[in-house]
């Protein structure tokens, strides 16, 4: 089977820089065509500079970054450095990642988005989505043609069952912009959604992060002080054993479907003004009949996804 080819969207971040470490450590299942960023965690310079930091962790300077939009569609944007720190990338010992060693290109992330659908065959490009869909709903509103030439979104974002984490009802990529991913999830493109409903099952415990610090000489130390950083508010804020890692949830899917357990249904995104402002309304008994529109991740094993991530870690030794 030949590797998927992906566009990586993302606004690192902690769990966000997981997500391209672990999909830049499986070249045999994942062939990432370049990384786009969008504003989220942090400001958007900050989430571009953090994707270039994270290639720089592992001396990438073929990959291209491109940065993408300042803001949601609607409103002004909320952060999230309490979670991640003011730089984004916060560390435990307050050492940070090594700074860039390229610079970002100045292709637009929605002109590049569009550009690559157009140029590959029909159906091939996977886009993957780690932050708010600002800019993937951006690249449709332009060109919704040429957009559904993807063969599918892989996101994380929302919750279908689980209480939301920015707000009771919402999860934060979701509610960043909840205008942007409307439109997606109604862009009748095939949506693979990993949300709190399974990204909460993923705790990041002492003994993982051990394991993590462990698995390779080049990253591993570094990784693990990023996670030791990503530990600290979540493990205050759930009382669990640990923060849950998110968003690599989306490329370990890629790599090995077998972790988790999806059930396609129908979900729409609240954009009133209210306190569900930005839920995902998940339809699991199919009670509305509407068009079941999005594949949920409903479970997953915690187990193999830790290995998975500590194993791909030795790659880059
Ligand atoms: C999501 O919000 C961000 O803080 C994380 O990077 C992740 O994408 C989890 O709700
Ligand atoms: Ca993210």
């Amino acid at each position: 089977m030949s590797a998927n080819k992906i566009i990586l969207d993302c606004d690192p971040g902690h769990d966000d820089a997981l997500a391209i470490l672990l999909a830049l450590s499986s070249p045999k299942e994942i062939n990432c065509l370049g990384i786009t960023t969008s504003a989220g965690n942090v400001p958007l310079e900050l989430t571009t500079k953090n994707a270039l930091k994270v290639l720089a962790l592992i001396k990438n300077n073929k990959i291209e970054v491109y940065k993408g939009c300042p803001k949601p569609l609607v409103g002004e944007l909320v952060t999230a450095e309490n979670v991640h720190g003011e730089s984004g990338l916060d560390t435990g010992s307050g050492t940070s990642l090594p700074e860039p060693i390229s610079s970002y290109n100045n292709k637009h992330a929605v002109n590049f988005i569009l550009d690559t659908l157009k140029e590959a065959p029909n159906n091939e490009i996977t886009l993957v989505a780690t932050g708010p869909l600002t800019n993937l709903a951006a690249a449709f509103s332009i060109d919704p043609q040429t957009f559904r030439r993807a063969k599918r979104i892989v996101l994380m974002g929302g919750a279908g069952f689980e209480p939301g984490n920015i707000t009771p009802a919402a999860e934060f990529n979701i509610y960043v912009d909840p205008f942007a991913a409307k439109s997606i999830f109604q862009s009748e493109l095939e949506i693979f959604m990993f949300g709190l409903d399974v990204t909460h099952k993923m705790i990041i415990t002492s003994s993982r992060l051990k394991a993590i610090k462990n698995s390779s000489n080049m990253v591993g130390p570094s990784v693990a002080d990023l996670l030791t950083f990503f530990n600290v508010y979540d493990t205050k804020k759930y009382g669990w054993d640990g923060a849950p890692l998110h968003d690599p949830c989306t490329i370990a899917w890629l790599i090995s479907p077998d972790i988790f357990e999806m059930k396609k249904m129908s979900v729409e995104i609240e954009t009133n003004n209210g306190p569900a402002y930005g839920r995902t309304v998940a339809d699991w008994f199919n009670v509305t009949n509407k068009k079941k529109n999005i594949n949920v991740a409903i479970n997953g094993n915690s187990d193999k996804f830790f290995e998975l991530i500590t194993k791909r870690l030795n790659f880059f030794d």
